[in-house]
């Protein structure tokens, strides 16, 4: 691995971590996390994008089709690890009853009003992930990295590849095919993921399994 990607950002160890965990879901519980009125718990958009995080939301019907294609994908009883992609997350538990379970990485800690699911991940720190995040532990991992650059794909990949028994679901640029390609062994999908708003760069999903978002992507909760 080359040396020139490590940077002196200080690290927190894995304890450090969960003890944080611990407060931010204390202090959501003792009510210190504030949520606005109408804040429906899990509907996308009810936290509201920030750019300074490059934080771009998909709209419902493009979080509800990778949110099926996720529960599809992983199978009854199925783990999936959502990472830098709050609102497949949400949609997953619009949906719960279904016989799946689900976890958040995200940097943006206002989602730790999610509690326990919620993990703290900055992709700076790829493996810095909490030991319960058992490695190859996750039926079906899916991921948009914040960034469309070489670096924060590659770090990103880190942590998929740790995290994940084998399926992988990539949102990102179509510039970064080739560097998907390279760092995860995923291919584009036909699917086209869609956004709240329109964004400047041409947005594709990537995955390395038969996806019904290649085949099956114009069904009716896909288009
Ligand atoms: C391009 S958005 C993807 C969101 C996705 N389209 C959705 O609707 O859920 C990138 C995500 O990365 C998160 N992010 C920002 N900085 C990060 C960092 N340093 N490490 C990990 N994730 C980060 C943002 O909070 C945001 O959720």
């Amino acid at each position: 691995m080359d040396n020139d990607d490590d940077d002196d950002t200080p690290q927190l160890s894995s304890h450090t971590l969960a003890a944080l965990q611990e407060f931010y879901v204390d202090q959501q519980q003792r009510g210190g996390t504030k949520i606005s009125e109408g804040f429906k718990q899990y509907s996308v958009g009810s936290i509201e994008e920030d750019w300074q995080l490059s934080q771009f939301w998909y709209n419902d019907e493009t979080a509800l089709c990778l949110a099926n294609e996720a529960i599809l994908a992983a199978g009854k009883g199925g783990r999936i690890a959502c990472i830098s992609v709050p609102s497949v997350y949400q949609k997953l538990k619009e949906q719960d009853g279904k016989d799946f379970s689900v976890c958040i990485l995200e940097y943006d800690r206002r989602f730790s009003v999610y509690g326990e699911e919620f993990i703290f991940y900055d992709y700076n720190n790829p493996l810095n992930i909490p030991e319960n995040l058992i490695p190859h532990s996750f039926d079906m991992v899916l991921a948009d990295p914040p960034y469309l650059s070489e670096e924060c794909l590659r770090k990103t990949s880190e942590t998929i590849k740790y995290l994940t028994k084998g399926k992988i679901l990539l949102c990102t640029g179509a510039v970064m095919e080739e560097q998907a390609a390279k760092h995860l062994g995923v291919k584009m999908c036909n699917f086209i993921p869609k956004h709240t708003r329109n964004l400047a760069n041409e947005f594709r999903c990537y995955v390395n399994y038969d996806s019904g978002l290649d085949r099956d992507f114009s069904c009716s909760e896909c288009t």
